[in-house]
C-alpha cells in the first residue's frame, strides 16, 4: 500500500482526490494547499487532514502528487525527490527548461520514480489503437478550448499544445528537424492561439493548431500513414480507421475504388472498440504499479522534458516572428 499526499486541491486536484479514493494500492494521508477557503472545503468534503507544512506531508507519505500551478512544480518536485519520495507531477513538468533539466538529473541520481501527467496517453480513444502499428507521415491536430483564466499562468503551448506534442513525440520515432510557428497573445501576455509545423528527420510532418480563445471545444488528431487514415477524437472518445482492406479485416464496412490502369482497391472503414477507462484513474494506477513492481513509468521525466523542450523551441520561434514583424 502506498501512502499518498496531494499538493494542490483546486480544479484538477479534486479529480485526483476522487480517483485516489478508488485506487486499491493507495491510501490518502492528507493534502497541502495554501488557499484557506479551498482547504476548508476539501478537508470537510473528503474528511482528509490538511497539512500546513508541505515538507511534513512529504515525510508522511511514499508518493507525492503535485497538482499545484506550474510555477510551483519545480520546488515541490525537488523537495520530494530529495526526501526520496516518488512523484507524480502534472504537466508541464516544470516552468523553465533549467528546472526541467535539473529534475531529470535529480531523478537520475535518486531511487525514486517520477511520472508526468500527460493524461491523453490514457485517453480511451488513443488506447483503442494500442494493437495497431502507427507510423504516421503526416499529422493534423486541432485542440481548441473556450477561454478560462485557469492555466493562463503559462502560454497555450505549455497549457494545451503540450498534450499533442507529447503524443506526437511518442508516435514519431525520429528527431525533430525543423519547427515553424506563429502565435498571437489576445487575452493574456503569452500566446493564446498558435499554429505550428514540426518536421521530423524521417519525413513526417505535424501541423498543430491550439487555441484557448475558441467558441467551441475540439480535441482531434488525424494521422495519415502509408496504409491508413486514423482519426482520434480525444474529446468525444471516438476512433476511426480508414485503410486498405486486408484479409484480417473481417466484418468491417468496405467499398471498392477503381485505380488507374483498370485495377481496384478495397477500402475498409472501422471504429475499433474504445475501452471504458477513466484516464486519470488509469494514469495514477499505472504509476502505483510502476513503483510497486519497479518497472518504468508510462510517461517519464525524460518524456516530460522532451515535450517541454519542443514547446520552448516553439515559443522561441513565435517570439522571434513577433519581434520581426
Ligand atoms: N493533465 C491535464 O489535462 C491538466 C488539466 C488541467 C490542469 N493541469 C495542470 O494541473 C495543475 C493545476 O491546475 P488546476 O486547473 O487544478 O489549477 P487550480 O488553480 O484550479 O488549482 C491549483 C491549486 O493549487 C494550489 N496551490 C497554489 N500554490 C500551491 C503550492 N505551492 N503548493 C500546493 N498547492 C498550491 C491553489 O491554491 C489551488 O487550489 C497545473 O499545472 C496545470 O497545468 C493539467
Amino acid at each position: 500500500m502506498l501512502k499518498v499526499g496531494v499538493f494542490g486541491v483546486g480544479h484538477l486536484g479534486k479529480f485526483h482526490l476522487n480517483n485516489w479514493k478508488e485506487i486499491k494500492s493507495a491510501e490518502l494521508v492528507g493534502f497541502y494547499d495554501p488557499n484557506d477557503d479551498i482547504a476548508r472545503e476539501v478537508a470537510e468534503k473528503y474528511q482528509l487532514p490538511r497539512f500546513l507544512d508541505a515538507e511534513r506531508l512529504m515525510e508522511a507519505c511514499d508518493l507525492v502528487d503535485i497538482i499545484a500551478p506550474t510555477p510551483f512544480h519545480f520546488s515541490l518536485c525537488e523537495k520530494a525527490i530529495r526526501k526520496g519520495r516518488h512523484v507524480f507531477v502534472e504537466k508541464p513538468l516544470a516552468n523553465t527548461m533549467e528546472e526541467a533539466r535539473e529534475l531529470v538529473q535529480l531523478v537520475k541520481e535518486s531511487n525514486v520514480k517520477l511520472q508526468v501527467g500527460h493524461v491523453e496517453r490514457f485517453n480511451p480513444a488513443y488506447l483503442a489503437l494500442q494493437s495497431m502499428q502507427l507510423s504516421p507521415m503526416f499529422i493534423e491536430v486541432h485542440r481548441l478550448a473556450q477561454f478560462n483564466p485557469r492555466g493562463t499562468e503559462v502560454s497555450v503551448i505549455l497549457d494545451l499544445m503540450i498534450h499533442d506534442i507529447d503524443i506526437i513525440l511518442s508516435l514519431v520515432r525520429s528527431e525533430v528537424k525543423n519547427i515553424s510557428a506563429s502565435g498571437v497573445a489576445v487575452m493574456t501576455e503569452t500566446p493564446d492561439i498558435a499554429s505550428v509545423r514540426i518536421e521530423f528527420n524521417n519525413g513526417c510532418v505535424a501541423n498543430l493548431t491550439s487555441s484557448r480563445i475558441s467558441m467551441k471545444k475540439m480535441r482531434k488528431m488525424r494521422l495519415f500513414q502509408k496504409d491508413a487514415y486514423i482519426g482520434i477524437d480525444f474529446l468525444n472518445k471516438k476512433t476511426e480507421i480508414i485503410k486498405l482492406k486486408t484479409p484480417q479485416d473481417v466484418d468491417v464496412f468496405s467499398f471498392d475504388i477503381e485505380t488507374p490502369g483498370g485495377g481496384k482497391k478495397t477500402i475498409a472503414l472501422s471504429n475499433p472498440p474504445v475501452p471504458e477507462v477513466n484516464a486519470i484513474r488509469m494514469e495514477l494506477e499505472k504509476f502505483c504499479e510502476a513503483i510497486l513492481q519497479n518497472t518504468p513509468t508510462r510517461v517519464s521525466e525524460v518524456d516530460g522534458f522532451r515535450a517541454m523542450d519542443i514547446a520552448h523551441q516553439i515559443l522561441r520561434k513565435i517570439k522571434h516572428n513577433t519581434i520581426n514583424t
